[in-house]
């Protein structure tokens, strides 16, 4: 049963997010018409992985397990409020790195017993969504359909949203999917053209650094998947004409010289394929709003084109982006969606505290 709540109404949820290599924990004010963090509190391993030159599970378990109760402590007395004030625990269960998603939800359903509050599972890829709403001024004000483009380093995803989340089906990701990627997804295409350039990981954002003072048509990489057929994206092509591009200049010398260059170009053909099919998606469904989340809706080109695009389109508001600080994994996002689904209160949806001690975690994001 839905529980519908008066304008000034309330709910505080303690978002946790433990999918990957970020160890976060967040409270989120939720009322009918606001939705906004009063502390985030996040432990990026970063810095533990670079010597891999990627997430090494087994350190990222390790390190989650090590740092959370901290985390949890840290984003509840930042709120100014007690752990017995909130009204739900929300934690990521999927998709993402098993052991670590584990810990997360471990430590969720440890506290929803101890404190006898509900647990609300979160798609870790709904969460990104709802990135969108935090400290938005006037979410209820957004038109729909809304094309949503989650551009993160493990998905590509196109999603037609016909609603706001006050109202989303239970398998509102599984049901809205119009394209992603065949093969690797953007931001891994961006952090494996780094790892080749010799940058360090994850490579995305130093490439949207290097690219301001290079040339984007300075090399042609290819676009693949140009078809007006598909809104599927696929980027290993890409990555190994890089590679062989790469290899060329280094043999030539001028790889230090061309890096400016090549990041640029590079960072122009994965924006370019992008927005064709973000365009493409816009007309075909008729969408009136366009929203971009995950860790790549952060590079600045992107922004930049999509800012230019949306008259063009026929988009009643200009591109939607989370804040900076959402855009990356984060755990205020995931209490944003559990506070959601925790006021639409779907069956099934919201655990009760003793439910909640059979929650699993789940690699794949296709468990809905
Ligand atoms: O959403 P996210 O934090 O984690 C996943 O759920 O994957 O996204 C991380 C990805 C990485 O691939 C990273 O290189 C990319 O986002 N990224 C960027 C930028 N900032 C982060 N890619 C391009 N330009 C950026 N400025
Ligand atoms: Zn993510």
């Amino acid at each position: 049963m839905s529980q519908s709540l008066s304008p000034n109404q309330k709910r505080i949820l303690l978002g946790i997010e433990s999918s990957c290599d970020e160890c976060s924990a967040s409270i989120v004010e939720y009322t009918p018409q606001s939705l906004r963090a009063l502390s985030v509190s996040t432990f990026s391993q970063i810095d533990l992985h670079v010597p891999y030159g990627g997430v090494v599970p087994e350190i990222a378990s390790r390190n989650h397990l090590e740092t959370i109760l901290g985390m949890i402590e840290k984003a509840v007395s930042d709120s100014g409020l007690k752990l017995n004030d909130i009204d739900a625990i929300a934690v990521t269960n999927r998709p993402g790195l098993v052991g670590a998603l584990l810990v997360g939800v471990s430590a969720a359903k440890s506290l929803a017993y101890a404190l006898m509050k509900p647990l609300v599972p979160v798609h870790h890829l709904e969460g990104h969504l709802c990135s969108l709403f935090l400290d938005h001024p006037n979410r209820n004000e957004i038109p729909y359909p809304m094309l949503a483009a989650i551009v993160s380093g493990g998905h590509t995803n196109l999603h037609v949203i016909p609603n706001g989340p006050e109202i989303w089906p239970r398998d509102l990701l599984k049901k809205t999917l119009i394209g992603s990627s065949r093969d690797d997804a953007a931001g891994e295409a961006f952090d494996k053209s780094a790892k080749i350039l010799g940058l360090p990981y994850p490579g995305g954002k130093y490439i949207d650094e290097l690219a301001r003072s290079g040339n984007p048509k300075a090399y042609a990489f290819p676009r693949a998947l140009p078809q007006k057929s598909t809104y599927d994206f696929s980027f290993s092509g890409l990555k190994t004409s890089i590679a062989l591009e790469i290899k060329k200049q280094e043999t030539l010398g001028q790889l230090e010289k061309e890096k400016a260059n090549l990041c640029a170009s590079l960072q122009e053909a994965i924006v370019d394929a992008l927005v064709a099919k973000i365009e493409l998606a816009i007309k075909q469904y008729g969408c009136k709003s366009l929203a971009i989340v995950g860790g790549v809706a952060a590079n600045s080109r992107m922004r930049s084109r999509l800012n230019e695009g949306w008259k063009k389109w026929g988009l009643q508001i200009p591109a939607l982006f989370p804040k900076p600080e959402y855009c990356t994994d984060n755990a205020a996002m995931i209490g944003a969606a559990g506070a959601f689904r925790f006021t639409q209160a779907l069956p099934g949806v919201v655990l009760k505290p003793m439910d909640a001690l059979a929650l699993n975690a789940f690699s794949s994001w296709e468990v809905d």
